[in-house]
């Protein structure tokens, strides 16, 4: 029997089949498992697909824990904190702190199994990801809440990965926000998308990862002040300034504009017609959530489901917007889930916006894959916000339905389509994250006791420090 099949969301024949692909999907290091292959398709044309990426493994790493299997999470925990950029081979290396999009294991000249990590140098993208080092951050913590075991993250190669983390991400950079500023592509979207600035995918997992990081490290370590410090402000920022609903689109749409000085009314300097047609009838009658992206003049009002789906299993959103995110969820259900999965941004980019933006990306035409694709892997993290706010039942019926169109279409990366009907025209099949995560999902939401080794439960400091915090920029007046 299948360590999965606890659940009653999915039938034995179809978790023995997720099951199958995962374990076949196992990357060895001298004769252990150290990750997962993206993917276990045998066509030629799988490219990178053979490497274990970290945010991939993320998916299969809740899986193995929801089941008590921790071994190939601590393995995997060591062999990407042993992994250093300077061993990229580029002229000039990314600085030590960043993690790699992916890696895999060869043999070297001598016959010697030796593990080689892209950087993004690689990459079809050419893209840093920013991402990496917060999921594996995100892992570490996960593993030692299913584990018990706190050794890990004290162990001298560990610790210092998690120091060289933290430092890295909470230095300066030309920059007046707490939210991070990222290229674009550098993360699940690793392709031109537009998604530069300060996108809520990768600000959601900074916060995500700096908590983490606090809970890892010993109360009294020097990092500590300072990473309690940007959660309280990028919280703020976030959770103020990102949040779209009626009301705030209506605030927005009467923005006085041009002002100078400190003391603002509209300190994004936001014209009202950034704020496009659709939004306001998709905000008119209900919910609400997190913005693609923000800075000054730059408002993108895109959905960005992974962003908003993590803000709330990691604590960033209040319980109003937490409710008010699966009002929106519900009220829209057409546009964002179907029976293989969530969209993965809402609405596509399209014409002129698609050319310009995408670089003309062929692999990301409108509803297709980023560009509003829909991906079964978001089964995970819906599974895990939705049981923050009690609609784990909304969560378990798409699961329920989703698991066995997967199978039957084994187990696609992407569908296309507005609806997410169409396997996706590029799309991978036995893609790893898509069965992790409906084995995950079906087991979160068999038991809405059971723990969730990747959610944040609520921080009272932290959440007193948030109230307090001050805008960084400008003053605003409210
Ligand atoms: C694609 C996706 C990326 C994923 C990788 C492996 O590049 O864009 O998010 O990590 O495939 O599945």
């Amino acid at each position: 029997m299948s360590p999965w099949s606890v659940s009653r969301l999915l039938d034995e024949e179809c978790s023995q089949q997720a099951e199958a692909v995962l374990r076949r999907a196992s990357m060895y290091l001298e004769g252990r498992v150290v990750g997962t292959v993206a993917a276990c398709e045998a066509s030629p044309d799988v490219q990178n697909y053979r490497e274990c990426f970290v945010r991939d493994f993320a998916v299969s790493a809740a899986a193995y824990l929801e089941v008590g299997e921790t071994e190939v999470v601590r393995n995997f925990i060591e062999t990407v904190a042993s992994l250093h950029p300077d061993q990229a081979g580029s002229t000039i290396p990314p600085a030590d702190g960043l993690m790699p999009a992916s890696f895999t294991v060869e043999r070297d000249d001598n016959g010697r199994e030796c593990v080689i990590a892209d950087y993004g140098q690689r990459a079809i993208g050419r893209v840093a990801p920013v991402d990496s080092a917060l999921w594996w951050l995100l892992i570490l913590r996960a593993y030692q809440n299913a584990s018990g075991d706190t050794g890990l993250a004290r162990s001298g190669e560990v610790r210092a990965a998690i120091e060289r983390v933290l430092e890295y991400y909470l230095r300066p950079q030309f920059e007046m926000l707490p939210s991070l500023l990222v290229p674009d592509g550098s993360s699940m979207i690793d392709r031109r998308m537009g998604v530069h600035g300060h996108p809520l995918d990768i600000q959601v997992l900074f916060w995500a990862g700096m908590r983490a990081g606090l809970e890892l490290l010993p109360e009294d370590h020097e990092l500590a002040g300072p990473v309690f410090r940007r959660l309280a402000a990028l919280g703020r920022h976030l959770r103020e300034d990102y949040w779209l609903d009626r009301k705030r689109v209506e605030v927005i749409r009467r923005f006085p504009v041009e002002e100078f000085g400190t003391l603002l009314a509209n300190p994004w300097n936001l014209h009202p017609d950034a704020i496009p047609v659709w939004t306001m009838a998709w905000l008119a009658e209900r919910g609400g959530y997190y913005a693609g992206n923000l800075a000054p003049a730059r408002l993108d009002v895109h959905f960005f489901t992974l962003g908003n789906l993590l803000a709330v299993s990691t604590g960033l959103a209040t319980p109003e917007h937490a409710e008010a995110l699966f009002d929106l969820i519900e009220h829209h259900r057409r546009d964002l889930l179907s029976d293989t999965g969530m969209k993965l941004t809402y609405p596509a980019l399209e014409g002129r916006d698609w050319y310009l933006l995408t670089g003309s990306d062929q692999k990301n035409v409108p509803w297709s894959y980023h560009n509003a694709g829909t991906w079964p892997m978001l089964l995970w993290p819906l599974a895990s916000a939705a049981r923050v706010v009690g609609r784990s039942e909304l969560a378990a019926e798409v699961v329920a339905q989703a698991a066995p169109r997967l199978a039957f279409d084994d187990w696609p990366e992407y569908y296309d389509g507005p609806y997410g009907g169409l396997i996706g025209r590029r799309s991978r099949l036995e893609q790893t994250w898509t069965v992790a995560a409906v084995l995950a999902a079906a087991v979160l939401l068999e038991d809405p006791e059971a723990p969730d080794p990747f959610a944040f439960a609520r921080d009272e400091a932290l959440e007193e420090a948030i109230a307090a915090a001050k805008p960084d920029a400008v003053d605003r007046v409210d």
